[in-house]
């Protein structure tokens, strides 16, 4: 089918580039002139494990094509996947002038019949006022050309390609048949396994099917806030755990652990530590509740995940302060600061907000991170960042690990030990054993774990 992909983010150039390996003609658009002209260089714009090779193979086959120019991009297209951003307003409710800016201009220049899918995460009922939009602005070309569907995306940055070509389910909202019928077409490759894997080789393991979820429009918007709400508040709850936990003396992994084994609790989204950040979690509990606020429904819930989110940084700095006594002018060494392993994305980052408070107290910062360096550097001004987490924990008073990359478990503790002023290792994220870490000689903290082999030697005295 012709599609086009307005919006060429993260979740427009993911769905783009592997709709296209699936077997469709994408021509996908963005009023960033520079991000297109990097597109056409064949280079991306952004770090997304296992994209760049379904992107070359797109466009080498003749499947997928980039232009600044939207008319361009929606005058052929069957169907317009809209994938432009809905950031945070001041008010915590979702900027949706992205999504009126694109209907006006796909009903400016469409004089044929087509599908708008609305991908972008939006609040429900979005899609009556996306349809309202390109119905009033098109009125000159005569008639509704317009039908419009909700299709929400549950990609995960870092695992997005993966999670393209093997969904949990794909939800579509729509309203009448015809919308159906061509998402189903659009989506038959993907429920068929007709498609160049790049995740699995040589074959892609047998696994559950995909489930294929037909709603109305309000009710896929909401499924969308709802799940990623959800994930946040899991988040939240074992992160309380991990503060009584702290208070009573139990471990939160062995909580976690029991409690994720109950398959109607599920092992998933239970990790304590610094708390979630990135542009989705954060930025939809806030749109979700101020949506349910605005319609007179009390989700304190939300507000409290939040809250409970937000807290985490003090009570990291709480820590922080706890073991250095005074932060100013003392060496604090961070390692990681993307939002989470495998993206090199920075926004809302837990660990970009602890460098900024530590800089508030004028600690001397020095960071690294496998891959985000370059837009936290855009971000953090005044920091210096070094590649070489060796260097970086070099002569520092402390080391704060903030994002959970697997590398960082392979680092060499024991050289890292010798090599700080003094050895204190602050774990945001649980990530090292807290035994371990205290035979290497470190001064070691967490979030909700004592040291286990202390708890063994108490039990067995
Ligand atoms: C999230 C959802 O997981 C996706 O399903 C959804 O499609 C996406 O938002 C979106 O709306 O586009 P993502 O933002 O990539 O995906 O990140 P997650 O993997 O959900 O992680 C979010 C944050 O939670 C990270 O900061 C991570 O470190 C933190 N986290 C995650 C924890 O603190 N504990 C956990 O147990 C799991």
């Amino acid at each position: 089918m012709r599609l086009a992909v307005i919006g060429c983010g993260y979740v427009g150039l993911v769905t783009g580039s592997c709709l296209a390996e699936a077997g469709h003609d994408v021509v996908a658009t963005d009023n960033d002139l520079a991000r297109i002209a990097t597109l056409n260089a064949g280079r991306l714009p952004i770090y997304e494990t296992g994209l760049d090779g379904v992107m070359e193979r797109a466009r080498a086959a003749g499947r997928l094509r980039f232009t600044t120019d939207c008319a361009e991009a929606v005058g052929a297209a069957e169907a317009i996947f809209i994938c432009v951003g809905t950031p945070p307003l001041e008010s915590g409710e979702a900027d949706l002038s992205a999504i009126d800016n694109v209907a006006q201009q796909i009903a400016a220049v469409t004089r044929s019949p087509k599908l708008v899918i609305e991908k972008s995460t939006v609040p429900a009922q979005t899609g009556e006022q996306l349809r309202r939009a390109l119905n009033v602005y098109g009125r000159d070309a005569g008639g509704s050309f317009f039908r419009v569907a909700s299709n929400p995306e549950f990609l995960r940055e870092g695992t997005a390609v993966g999670d393209f070509f093997h969904p949990d389910r794909i939800v579509i909202g729509v309203e009448d048949q015809e919308s159906e019928r061509q998402l189903r077409e659009i989506y038959r490759p993907i429920l068929e396994g007709r498609f160049h894997c790049p995740v699995h080789q040589p074959a892609c393991p047998a696994g559950r099917a995909t489930a294929f979820l037909v709603t109305t429009i309000a009710s896929a918007e909401l499924i969308k806030h709802a799940s990623n709400s959800f994930l946040g508040l899991k988040i939240a709850y074992a992160n309380v755990l991990a503060d009584l936990c702290e208070r009573l003396g139990g471990d939160v992994e062995e909580v976690t652990r029991a409690m994720g084994m109950d398959p109607r609790i599920g092992p998933q989204f239970l990790n304590a530590g610094l708390g979630f950040g990135g542009f989705c979690l954060p930025k939809d509990i806030q749109a979700f509740n101020r949506l349910a606020e605005r319609h007179g429904v009390d989700f304190t819930l939300l507000k409290e995940t939040e809250r409970i989110n937000k807290c985490r940084i003090d009570q990291l700095m709480e820590k922080v302060r706890k073991a250095l006594w005074v932060v100013k002018e003392k060496k604090i060494g961070v390692l990681g600061l993307a939002f989470k392993p495998n993206t090199d994305d920075v926004r809302f980052a837990p660990a970009i907000e602890v460098v900024r408070r530590l800089q508030a107290e004028r600690a001397v910062v020095r960071a690294t991170d496998p891959v985000a360096i370059e837009k936290a550097r855009a971000v953090l001004p005044g920091i210096e960042f070094i590649e070489d987490p060796y260097r970086v924990a070099r002569g520092a008073d402390a080391l704060l690990l903030l994002t959970e990359w697997a590398e960082y478990r392979q680092l060499d503790w024991k050289r890292i030990c010798k090599e700080m002023a003094r050895p204190l290792l602050i774990d945001a994220r649980n990530m090292l054993s807290p035994a371990e870490m205290k035979a290497l000689g470190f001064e070691y903290d967490c979030f909700g774990r004592p040291d286990l082999s202390v708890r063994t030697t108490l039990v067995t005295a």
